[in-house]
């Protein structure tokens, strides 16, 4: 319709060009505006006229071809041309668009690859809230590009490597028994952990005794890299007991260590293409003329670190998957970081420093003391979706206890609540997190779209009908509720595109929101099984759609919505 209005208008308008008239265009709010409208405010300039009269002069010549089976009317008001869409017509048109199976997806991405690295928590370490968030925004653009057809590569960048190994062997050595880390698997290793470096104060030959099992480990030392291993197994179990509750899953989990005989390579080129400077010992790129500290390769008993390792991956992954954008999704601690390292990587000459994008998120501040559990202020992720979980479990024993698979919607609810929390708002932004308002079945919440949904279901369900058997006649859904509706429902494909254009799942979150509102309003103003036969059906096609669009946001954010809740 868009499209249509864009060429009526350019034949009327030689001083804007095609684009220009669809920038202008807007989508009023107010139903008594139209469902397009024209400003000519910049038209004025150019003209020497008023807008009122732009607009009005406008309107008398569109009026006369004006195509009736698009357009039912045009109007002119306050320096605006108001289009007033055939709304039949229209709601003809989006719903069978909406029917489709295939409905919101596009093939923008075709033949394009994406890399996405995400989660990448670090071994021996807890998963933390942070590791969460990560997790649940990758996997949420990485269900986001495939719509549109990417090639999306989930690679899960583990910090598997790295001087704390030194002083983790140290510890374990000291202070901690095979029993012991069997027994109590990550919370040991952070045990002994905290105490090295609380020891390490008074006795720094501790540090020195660490240096000297990291040097043994890169250089492939058997004992240092079997407790290595025994440490890695160890957290991979734990961190696969989070992903299954969230259903993320990985095309490779490479992490640091992967890239280990790939780092000298880079050091040569480094010092080949003239960027390396000697200081005090260590090698570093000089970044001073980007007003950035410099970038540290290596260190000056020669041992890797952290940005060597990501320089080497970024040409790996450019020469194994060919990838148009490799995204990072971390904290925003590590923001200058990412900068450091795309800058080495354009001054070493790739042009394709451009497609490497880092989206940094925000942090989350946890309500009191009760998720800070065992260890003072250590927030175990795992923990979270358990508690967001059980809580869910209650609610439906409260409201619903005969409802069947309980356990399995108490795991759509509470895990979903927890990823719509993190995805409702802009990446940047910190996340509050408060389990009254997380799980609250009324609020801007997961919980509460879910149900909306379910109750959608339901309607369909009592109904009896099968959607195959039935349509909708476009007369009974003119109505500003049901119109309300499609008019939203259309918008579904360009809301994905703008999540995908702008690396923000939250435009998703919002429209599934917004949809469960207005749907809400729709059930709540009409009786739709006991309607007559006709408009009945037409609001069945409605509903149905409705909630099939609910259900493909959702899926979108990583969320389930169950048949019933
Ligand atoms: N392991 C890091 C952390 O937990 C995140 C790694 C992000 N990815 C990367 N290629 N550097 O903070």
């Amino acid at each position: 319709m868009k499209n249509e209005l864009c060429n009526l208008l350019k034949n009327y308008l030689d001083e804007l060009d095609i684009n220009e008239i669809e920038n202008l265009l807007e989508m009023p709010t107010q139903n008594e505006l139209g469902d397009y409208s024209f400003p000519c405010f910049s038209l004025a300039k150019k003209l020497h006229k008023s807008p009122n009269i732009i607009a009005e002069n406008l309107k008398q010549n569109i009026e006369k071809s004006l195509d009736k089976t698009l357009f039912e009317n045009v109007n002119a008001t306050g320096g605006y041309l108001n289009f007033f869409i055939n709304k039949e017509y229209y709601i003809n048109k989006v719903l069978k668009d909406a029917l489709d199976e295939d409905f919101g997806k596009s093939n923008i991405g075709m033949g394009k690859t994406i890399c996405i690295d995400y989660s990448s928590p670090n071994i021996a370490k807890n998963f933390h809230v942070g590791h969460l968030r990560t997790t649940i925004i990758g996997n949420s653009l990485y269900n986001i590009y495939s719509k549109q057809g990417y090639n999306v590569v989930r690679i899960n960048h583990l910090g598997d490597w790295g001087t704390q190994f030194g002083k983790l062997i140290v510890a374990y050595k000291n202070w901690s028994s095979k029993e012991l880390v069997e027994k109590n698997g990550i919370a040991e290793l952070l045990r002994i952990y905290v105490m090295f470096h609380d020891e390490a104060e008074s006795n720094p030959n501790l540090m020195d005794e660490a240096r000297a099992w990291f040097v043994k480990m890169e250089n492939k030392d058997k004992e240092a890299l079997e407790i290595w291993k025994w440490f890695y197994d160890i957290s991979i179990i734990e961190f696969n007991r989070i992903y299954k509750l969230l259903d993320v899953e990985f095309d490779y989990n490479t992490g640091e260590s992967f890239y280990l005989d790939k780092l000298q390579a880079v050091v040569y080129e480094l010092e080949e293409k003239n960027l390396l400077v000697q200081s005090q010992g260590a090698k570093i790129v000089d970044l001073d003329k980007y007003c950035m500290p410099p970038c540290l390769i290596t260190k000056s008993d020669g041992s890797s670190i952290y940005a060597v390792r990501d320089i080497a991956t970024i040409l790996y992954r450019k020469n194994t998957f060919k990838f148009d954008k490799c995204i990072y999704v971390t904290g925003m601690e590590q923001m200058l970081y990412f900068s450091q390292v795309f800058k080495v990587i354009e001054l070493m000459g790739y042009s394709f420093y451009n497609n490497l994008i880092h989206i940094p998120y925000g942090l989350v501040y946890l309500e009191g003391a009760k998720l800070s559990t065992r260890d003072g202020n250590i927030v175990y992720a795992e923990e979270i979706l358990n508690e967001a979980i059980k809580r869910a479990l209650l609610t439906i024993e409260e409201k619903n206890p005969s409802l069947a698979d309980k356990e399995n919607v108490a795991k759509s609810v509470g895990v979903g609540a927890i990823i719509f929390n993190d995805l409702i708002n802009t990446i940047i932004k910190n996340v509050d997190f408060t389990w009254d308002r997380v799980l609250n079945y009324n609020g801007a919440t997961g919980p509460y779209v879910q149900y909306t949904c379910a109750r959608a279901k339901s309607v369909l369900r009592k109904s009896n009908i099968n959607i195959d058997n039935i349509s909708f006649n476009a007369k009974n859904l003119t109505d500003a509720n049901s119109y309300e509706l499609v008019k939203l429902i259309s918008q579904y494909p360009q809301v994905i595109n703008e999540s995908a254009n702008k690396y923000e799942p939250h435009f998703i979150a919002r429209y599934a929101l917004l949809l469960a509102q207005t749907f809400n309003k729709f059930y709540h103003e009409y009786s739709i099984i006991n309607a007559d036969e006709e408009v009945k059906n037409s609001r069945l096609v409605l509903t149905y759609i409705t909630q099939k669009v609910i259900n493909d946001a959702m899926s979108l954010l990583g969320i389930k919505c169950p048949e019933e809740m």
